[in-house]
């Protein structure tokens, strides 16, 4: 979700104005999916590296996060989604932290959209953190090295039990993937649009959809092969 900086600036205001925006569009998109029936939506809210910005920045932020979650949560548990938060969670205020952890639990028996909000995540972390816990159960001997495959590694890394994601959605022009889901990515279709997050529309989730429905998924396997019923 990226570009609330500059659509707030294009307007003559502060950056926060734009994250205020941004919040709007969030909450427009996460009920457009949960409408739509799409299983998964996992939005990149806060990176490991966003706690960069300035002070005040971060702080306007954190307030936002905590205000959204408390207003939002009980809707959520209306709409049958399920919320999990995903990164390194204690590095925030303890209040932040029973928000989250209060929404897991208030929501964990919904059946509709799994709804994953990444906060303080890195890709590289999520992938180090799974090989560290490995290491561990090699350590206590309850697992064999030898036994270490992909699909052990996937039931480490976040969103364990979730399949990976079809569609990676990046808004605001730039094109790369910013420490995301790095692991997960590995056969996912990639969009990028110029749109500015606070302008993402569901008319433009629906762009990505279209785009998602052109594309042919091969996994390493030919063309015809894909195409041939019973390949
Ligand atoms: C993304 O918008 C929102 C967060 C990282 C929280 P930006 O704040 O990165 O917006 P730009 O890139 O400055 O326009
Ligand atoms: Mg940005």
């Amino acid at each position: 979700m990226d570009g609330n900086g500059r659509w707030a600036r294009q307007r003559g205001r502060q950056r926060t104005s734009g994250h205020q925006a941004g919040f709007q569009s969030t909450r427009d998109i996460v009920e457009a999916c949960a409408r739509q029936q799409i299983e998964a939506l996992t939005l990149f809210a806060f990176s490991s590296e966003n706690w960069n910005r300035p002070q005040k920045e971060v702080g306007l932020l954190m307030d936002l996060f905590l205000r959204a979650l408390k207003s939002e949560v009980s809707k959520l548990y209306d709409n049958n989604i399920r919320i999990r938060f995903i990164g390194e969670r204690t590095a925030f205020q303890a209040n932040l932290q029973d928000e989250m952890e209060r929404a897991e639990q208030l929501t964990r028996s919904n059946t509709g959209l799994n709804l994953a909000i990444a906060v303080n995540y890195g890709g590289r972390w999520d992938i180090v953190n799974a090989a560290r816990q490995l290491a561990v159960q090699v350590q206590e001997g309850t697992l064999v090295p030898g036994d270490i495959d992909t699909d052990t590694f996937s039931r480490h890394v976040s969103l364990a039990g979730i399949p990976d994601p079809d569609l990676f959605i990046r808004t605001g022009g730039e094109k790369r993937i910013s420490n995301y889901l790095l692991w997960h990515l590995a056969y996912t279709e990639l969009y990028f649009t110029d749109v500015l997050w606070p302008d993402f529309s569901e008319i433009e989730l629906h762009n990505a959809l279209n785009f998602y429905a052109g594309r042919q998924r091969r996994f390493g396997r030919t063309g015809e092969q894909v195409t041939e019923k019973h390949a």
